[in-house]
């Protein structure tokens, strides 16, 4: 047997249900081995480690289990003879033997372990014929093991349990300002994370934390009450139109009058102090750039629950009681703050996240404290979140480092509970500068989407040229927007998102290398060659060909190391989404789809398929179907719809 991938960083876990269930033969085999000191230590909160990890070299077999060196001082024995023990037990457990070859002991006391060829293929079977491809949901019996336990808290406490809602809050844009391309990034990030918890079987709350409070809105109800007196009596008397202009001319207006500005101020106040017409133009103003933020939700396919920062309105004041009764609060130049340990500024002197202005009011930090409180707080009277995740640019990083800090502190969090900022770098033009337009301007998000559309469409059409192909206007529209916005999506996913991304539709639209048209043109071509296969085994003698639907009367069966390989790539699905579900970094799956599509193209291009004799026909066009179930899922999860034809 080949291994699959031998680049694979050791951290990574590999096969998890596979993981999963050699671990549980080799706990068994210490318990049995060593029974009053297993029983001691699983007594005392930390049972014998068996150090289960996938192996360090292909040659080594598939795993190692490294436990026995760790374990020779606490057992008084040779780490090899401890080795020798395991190995026996596991030898007398025909749970193991059916996966397993004969263990070998190597070195000073490694175990490697080979799993049998025909439990490879009983795997491949077994994810063939379920929907989800192996992965567990959360909280099954089966729960991935990956890295965090957090993910599956089983502490008596019972703190919170894999019911409880995982929250991430990502897009949250401004009202009356610039969507921007880093919203845009949000988006998409969030989205992905977002769909892959939800598909381990997290209760996940979508929200967009839009800015839709705060002192900007007394300029722009100003201007609105001078500019369209009618909007504020009559339901759609005026169209915004663009929300942004509309806020240039405010806030020039601001800076340059006076009278102007005082009027603002005292508008900020009527609208705080919940004036009727205030409000109403502050929902008009809302309204607005909800429908505007909303065509591009609704062009991505994404679904996000609106709960804006006006939202926590009602629980600041809380906030600062409860800082207040925490003994946390200074007042400090007349401002309520909170100074945070471990963290100093210039001077060496201790950082503050102000929580109260010396004017009375409040700001973001306060805001994104009250959220906080509010989200891990028990129903009703908040989310009862055991998991809360924010995505925003790297820019942010230290106002969340600060107000995670403070609710801590402030004894908000509950013990299993994760509060996550997941960053990501700037969007850059490819002159490694901010994203502009040729003119200058900030680039809008609807005609980012645009071009991407366009471009794709334009290469489409001179290759059904080149081809002599004709399809319909529809078939055409249909592909380039699916294409188009793939390509988008998945140039931002496939970045390591923490480092800063360059803008190019030439390279995100590119045939070749990590993009999304190569992906899609491998689920095209995929899909084909299994719908062929089906037409050749409807051809072919029946019985033989019941293979190509394993059962346990035709198991599947390999031969060639590029199927291995093919096997192997197959069945690391799980472990992937357990990475992706702990370290919510979606180019960890990027990766592993674009490397599938390598190792499945290296397998078509050497090993024959559909002109394959029967018996391996049927393994081989399973191997397809299971590429081409995990291709659509794994993007399906990203966000990305795939085609039938393009
Ligand atoms: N509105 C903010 C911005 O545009 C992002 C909000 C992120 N979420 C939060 N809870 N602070 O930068």
């Amino acid at each position: 047997m080949i291994a699959g991938c031998a680049c694979r960083p050791q951290s990574l876990p590999t096969m998890l249900s596979v993981f999963h269930r050699l671990s549980e033969r080799l706990q068994l085999a210490l318990d049995l081995s060593f029974p009053e000191q297993a029983a001691a230590a699983r007594a005392a909160g930390r049972p014998l480690d068996p150090q289960l990890v996938a192996a360090s070299k292909p040659e080594f077999g598939d795993f190692q289990a490294n436990g026995a060196l760790a374990l020779a001082k606490p057992l008084g024995l040779k780490p090899r003879a401890i080795a020798e023990q395991i190995a026996a037990g596991l030898q007398a457990d025909s749970a193991f033997t059916a996966l397993c070859l004969d263990p070998e002991i190597a070195g000073p006391g490694f175990l490697n372990l080979r799993l049998r060829p025909e439990a490879l293929a009983a795997e491949v079977a077994a994810r063939l014929a379920d929907p989800r491809l192996g992965v567990p949901l959360a909280g099954a019996a089966t729960a991935l093991p990956s890295g965090a336990s957090s993910a599956t808290p089983g502490g008596e406490a019972g703190l919170v349990t894999p019911s409880d809602p995982v929250i991430v809050d990502f897009s949250s844009p401004n009202i009356a300002k610039e969507m921007h391309v880093g919203h845009l990034r949000s988006t998409i990030i969030g989205d992905a994370l977002a769909r892959v918890l939800e598909f381990r079987g997290h209760q996940v709350l979508r929200l967009n934390h839009v800015g839709d409070w705060g002192t900007q809105f007394g300029m722009l109800i100003t201007h609105l009450k001078q500019v369209a007196p009618q909007a504020l009596t009559t339901a759609d008397a005026v169209d915004l139109g663009d929300l942004v202009a509309f806020y240039r001319q405010a806030k020039a207006r601001f800076d340059a009058d006076e009278t102007f500005q005082s009027t603002a101020r005292e508008e900020v106040v009527r609208l705080q102090g919940g004036d009727p017409v205030s409000r109403r133009a502050w929902q008009l103003l809302c309204e607005q750039s909800r429908r505007e933020f909303q065509a591009i939700y609704d062009r991505l396919d994404i679904r996000l629950a609106e709960r804006g920062e006006s939202f926590y309105n009602p629980y600041l004041e809380a906030v600062v009681a409860d800082l207040d009764a925490a003994g946390l609060l200074v007042l400090d130049e007349g401002a309520q703050c909170v100074f945070l340990e471990g963290v100093s500024g210039k001077e060496g002197k201790p950082l503050p996240v102000i929580v109260q202005k010396s004017d009375g009011g409040f700001n973001y930090a306060t805001t994104d404290l009250a959220a906080i409180r509010y989200r891990f707080a028990a129903p009703p009277a908040g989310d009862g979140a055991r998991r809360v995740i924010y995505v925003t640019d790297a820019g942010q990083a230290s106002h969340f480092a600060g107000v995670f800090q403070v609710a801590r502190r402030a004894g908000w969090i509950p013990a299993e509970a994760r509060l996550e900022h997941v960053p990501f770098g700037l969007v850059q033009g490819e002159d490694g500068k901010k994203l502009k337009t040729r003119s200058g301007d900030t680039v809008r998000l609807k005609d980012l989407l645009d071009e991407a559309v366009e471009r794709c469409e334009a290469d489409l059409r001179r290759r059904l040229a080149e081809e002599g192909r004709a399809e319909s206007e529809e078939f055409i529209r249909h592909v380039a927007t699916t294409v188009g916005l793939a390509a988008v999506k998945y140039a931002d996913l496939s970045q390591n998102r923490t480092t800063n991304y360059q803008f190019s539709f030439d390279r995100m639209l590119a045939l070749q290398g990590n993009t999304a048209p190569y992906l899609l043109y491998a689920v095209v071509r995929i899909a084909g060659i299994a719908r062929k296969g089906g037409d050749v085994a409807n051809t072919a003698e029946a019985d033989e060909i019941t293979g190509v639907f394993a059962d346990s009367d035709h198991p599947l069966h390999f031969s060639e190391p590029q199927e291995w390989a093919l096997v192997r790539q197959l069945l690391d699905f799980d472990a992937v989404i357990a990475a992706v579900e702990d370290e919510l970094l979606p180019n960890r799956l990027c990766t592993y789809l674009f490397e599938l599509s390598q190792v499945f193209n290296r397998f078509y291009d050497q090993v024959p398929v559909l002109k394959a004799p029967p018996p391996a026909l049927g393994s081989r066009l399973a191997l397809c179907r299971l590429t081409a179930d995990t291709l659509k899922l794994g993007l399906g999860l990203l966000g990305i719809a795939t085609l039938e034809r393009m």
